[in-house]
């Protein structure tokens, strides 16, 4: 006999065959570590079975104030769903520093689960009301030293729970009591500090003592004032640095004790003479100011000895509500997550050289030694020069160094904080003999996203190309989507992840990730619903002007992670950006609805456009921004309907035809022109059908006439192969996948390329390195070995090569499409996703003309899979033909819609 759930929260019975299980329990809406990024957090939660067909018919909630559930707050009862993903928050929204426990049971055709074990979630500090602490401001307007801020407290007995709220106007670190409290770098990232300013919330309990604290801060620069974009700007959202800190304490006798930053901090300077995240850090170990942060006995504990701490000053009220009105949650930190080695060192006359084998983002780690006063001079590059030194002109002006001034106290490691490079090789260099590098570490920084998905297959080169789309999209996911991570740009240009977020989304889970940049677009968006091409802005400062394909990222990117993680709230919160985007763009087009006589990137770096001149590609820029507003216009009437926006949904759907109709009318030709145009025709649907044909046609000669290659920009190049599929030739897909000469993917894998290349041919073949030529600056080029955009071919790779594809129409991955399309001389192929659902995963291989797929789907789930036969009657699923088979959903000729659990299909090729 199988029960329900107790109407009072008490045991359930089950019956001994139950087998499911919920498990997992998370939040999309979680601000790690910590605390969740919604009153109404969105619950979530994964079922183990060990059945086939297992889905969820209903499930159970309870909230309450403890984790042994002994005062349950809310209880749903059996609310008959079958959604396990993103759940709507059922209970009252969670007051700031509320803390509950929730778990969950489901019902399956089993019956009812036992309850899950219990997760934790804790709210931050919503209101502006929850702050007592003042904004405190440091030094003055020049950039200079990183100033070092503190204040010493006492408490009677020691606390039992310890929570830090924090923000900075430019970069912080926390040290309480002589230990840093996180491993998070780069804190509060970067957003659109004009309206948006990342708080976190951090459990500090372990880091008290009884007695005297001292809670400490370093600032810098970081993108609030150093550096920024290639005009060398500086002071782009605020001249003064300034720290924003909350200390909320519970003691063990019960007292609340609150330590905020006020005027009764105090701050020096220490030993960063100077970090900008373009021209690298100096740190000089000599002016180290040893336990600054940490109660010192017996010590005069206001003055250390040669100190000289000044009082910190509150900023104007104004500006402390301001600050207080911007604060919104932080997403993902950046944290170190990989450390490389060094796989070659040599001298030179001046230098160590060093290869880290990778190109990466983030630092070289040097255990040093030497007198003190001497210097160390650390230069990076991602590739170096013929003659063997650093290339540093694709640098521009970045200067990518950092020094330090040894104290000559033995060896030590050192290591900058408040900057990053790109880069695989760094040159040491002293002007001191008795300076010795005796160990180097390289090490990785990014955003740390959860590593949701993997695909290889059977040949070798196109895995490197997959390795090396994961490192480019690591080192341009450092708190935000940059287009490279080492010039002196690393800005969030909004055409690099218009193409490549589908891909992304397969790589890492950056659901929370580029919904947190997606605020940032919506909050830079201009009254008229253009979207600057960078985010966040440097609107007026430089970057003004409103592209398609670049714009598009506003309605392009929450599309993107509508499908990868079923994420509707983030089609709900931009929607209003999305429409705005869109009704700019038809402004643009006017009364014949062809987006004309703007400028445009358009299908930027196209392989046959003037070196210095990347946005005159074949494809011309007047389509592709048309191409897009129809394209747009159609996502925006699919997410009206999902949003039950009829009117909307009617309108926009017929503002995409209405487009695509005068597209046609006015360029008939040019569909067939280039690859870039054919494969947006087909893929946005530009063509009436009895056309397609011949589009279709046209593209497969543009393809074979560049020698089977691409010859495709930003644009083109992710539509490419899935556009060859889709009309037919997936012979050609795969000759373009395999080409090894220029243009090519797997060229610069060949060439030795560890990321991906800005330019196809950043390196040419006979060795010499691309000049960068960009005809609208003077100085320096645009070459970049850490680009994610040609990436983009990513997302074919795990949807068609290993088959493996979401479905908008029951998005993320609870029905999942596996269509994979083998060719290209592939033995096997696979794809593995840890979706929101679980783990899922396709592999295949060909063994003569026997085709055997292996499909594993989580329970909760199902997939349509279609097998790549022109013979329904070969297809056998577990050795049988389906039609022997019971528990199947359907079937039909090479089409097997099947339930979770694991598979094994054949057929004949
Ligand atoms: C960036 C690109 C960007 C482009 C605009 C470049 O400087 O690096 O990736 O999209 O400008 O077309």
């Amino acid at each position: 006999m199988t029960r329900g759930p107790g109407a009072y929260g008490g045991p359930v019975c089950n019956d001994a065959a139950v087998t499911v299980v919920a498990f997992d329990l998370r939040s999309p809406d979680r601000s790690p570590p910590l605390s969740v990024s919604d009153p109404r957090p969105r619950l979530s939660w994964r079922l183990r079975a060990g059945e086939r067909n297992v889905t969820q018919s209903a499930y159970r909630i309870q909230i309450a104030g403890e984790p042994g559930f002994g005062d349950i707050t809310f209880d749903t009862d059996r609310v008959a769903s079958s959604q396990s993903h993103a759940v709507a928050w059922p209970a009252a929204p969670l007051s700031s520093r509320q803390r509950c426990w929730w778990r969950v049971m489901v019902e399956t055709g089993s019956g009812w689960s036992e309850w899950s074990p219990p997760s934790q979630l804790e709210a931050p500090l919503w209101q502006p009301a929850d702050w007592t602490a003042e904004v405190v401001l440091v030094g003055d307007e020049d950039a200079g030293p990183s100033p070092l801020l503190r204040r010493l407290f006492h408490i009677p007995s020691g606390p039992i729970r310890a929570r830090l709220h924090v923000t900075g106007l430019g970069l912080y670190r926390i040290e309480l009591n002589g230990r840093e409290v996180t491993d998070e770098l780069l804190a509060p990232g970067w957003t659109s500090y004009d309206h948006r300013l990342a708080c976190r919330t951090l459990d500090v309990t372990d880091f008290m003592t009884p007695g005297e604290n001292i809670l400490g801060a370093e600032l810098a620069d970081g993108w609030y004032r150093g550096h920024l974009t290639p005009e060398r700007m500086r002071n782009v959202y605020g001249p003064r640095l300034g720290l924003l800190a909350q200390l909320e304490l519970t003691l063990e006798d019960g007292q609340e004790v609150t330590i905020g930053t006020d005027g009764a901090w105090e701050w020096t300077t220490g030993p960063r003479r100077s970090a900008d995240l373009y021209d690298g850090e100096a740190y000089d170990c000599c002016l180290e100011v040893p336990g600054w942060s940490a109660p010192r006995p017996g010590a005069d504990p206001e003055q250390g000895e040669g100190e000289h701490w000044a009082p910190v000053e509150v900023g104007a009220m104004e500006d402390r509500r301001a600050v207080l009105s911007r604060l919104v949650p932080a997403g993902p930190p950046v944290r170190v997550v990989e450390e490389l080695p060094v796989v070659a060192r040599w001298t030179t006359p001046q230098s160590i050289m060093l290869d880290f084998g990778h190109n990466l983002v983030g630092w070289p780690r040097l255990l040093v030694d030497g007198p003190a006063g001497a210097m160390v001079t650390v230069r990076h590059a991602e590739v170096l020069a013929p003659d063997g030194s650093l290339h540093t002109a694709a640098l521009r002006s970045a200067k990518a160094t950092d020094t330090y001034v040894l104290d000559g106290a033995g060896p030590r490691w050192v290591e900058p904080r408040f900057t990053f490079h790109g880069f695989r090789y760094s040159e040491v260099a002293s002007a001191h003999p008795d300076v010795s590098i005796t160990d180097a570490v390289g090490v990785v920084v990014s955003s740390d996203l959860e590593r949701t998905g993997g695909f290889a297959c059977s040949d070798e080169l196109v895995n490197r190309l997959q390795a090396n789309i994961v490192r480019s999209q690591r080192g341009n996911f450092v708190s935000v989507p940059t287009d490279c991570p080492q010039r002196d740009e690393r800005l969030g240009w909004t055409g690099d992840i218009q193409v490549f977020a589908p891909t992304g989304a397969f790589n890492f889970d950056a659901d929370s990730f580029l919904s947190g940049w997606l605020g940032d677009l919506a909050s830079d968006q201009r009254a008229s619903g253009g979207v600057p091409p960078v985010i966040p802005s440097c609107a007026g400062r430089g970057f003004k002007m409103a592209c398609a394909a670049w714009a598009d990222a506003a309605v392009m990117v929450p599309w993107a992670l509508y499908e990868a993680y079923g994420n509707l709230r983030v089609l709900e919160r931009q929607y209003s950006s999305m429409k705005a985007w869109v009704g700019y763009a038809a402004g643009r087009a006017g009364d014949d609805l062809l987006w004309t006589d703007d400028f445009q990137f358009g299908d930027w770096l196209d392989p046959d456009a003037p070196a210095g001149e990347p946005w005159k590609a074949k494809a011309p820029g007047d389509y592709v921004a048309t191409a897009y507003l129809a394209e747009s216009a159609r996502i925006v009437s699919e997410a009206a309907a999902l949003l039950d926006e009829s009117e909307d949904a009617a309108s926009y759907s017929d503002l995409a035809l209405s487009v695509r109709r005068a597209m046609w009318a006015a360029w008939p030709d040019l569909p067939r022109a280039s690859q870039t145009a054919a494969a947006l025709a087909l893929r946005f649907d530009l063509v009436p059908d009895a056309e397609r044909p011949t589009v279709a046609a046209a593209l497969a000669d543009r393809v074979t006439e560049a020698g089977n290659r691409l010859a495709t920009g930003f644009v083109g190049t992710p539509l490419l192969c899935p556009a060859l599929v889709e009309a037919g030739r997936t012979d050609l897909a795969y000759e373009v996948l395999m080409a090894r000469d220029c243009p090519s993917w797997l060229y610069p894998v060949l060439q030795g390329a560890t990321s991906i290349w800005e330019r196809w041919d950043a390196i040419r073949p006979d060795g010499s390195i691309h000049g960068g030529e960009l005809g609208i600056r003077e100085e320096g080029g645009m070459l970049s070995f850490n680009h994610y955009a040609y990436g983009a071919v990513g997302a074919w790779l795990y949807r068609t090569v290993a088959g493996l594809a979401p479905d908008a129409e029951d998005p993320g991955y609870r029905h999942v499409i596996v269509a994979p399309r083998p060719g290209g001389g592939l033995g096997w192929a696979a794809a593995g996703l840890h979706s929101p659902y679980g783990d899922t995963s396709v592999r295949w291989h060909r063994e003569g003309s026997v085709f055997t797929l292996e499909l594993g789907l989580p329970a909760n789930t199902w997939a349509t899979v279609n097998l790549p036969t022109a013979d329904p009657d070969s297809v056998r699923l577990d050795g049988e033909p389906p039609a022997h088979q019971a528990g199947l959903r359907a079937w039909q000729g090479t089409r097997v819609d099947l339930g979770s659990g694991s598979y094994r299909l054949s057929c004949s090729l």
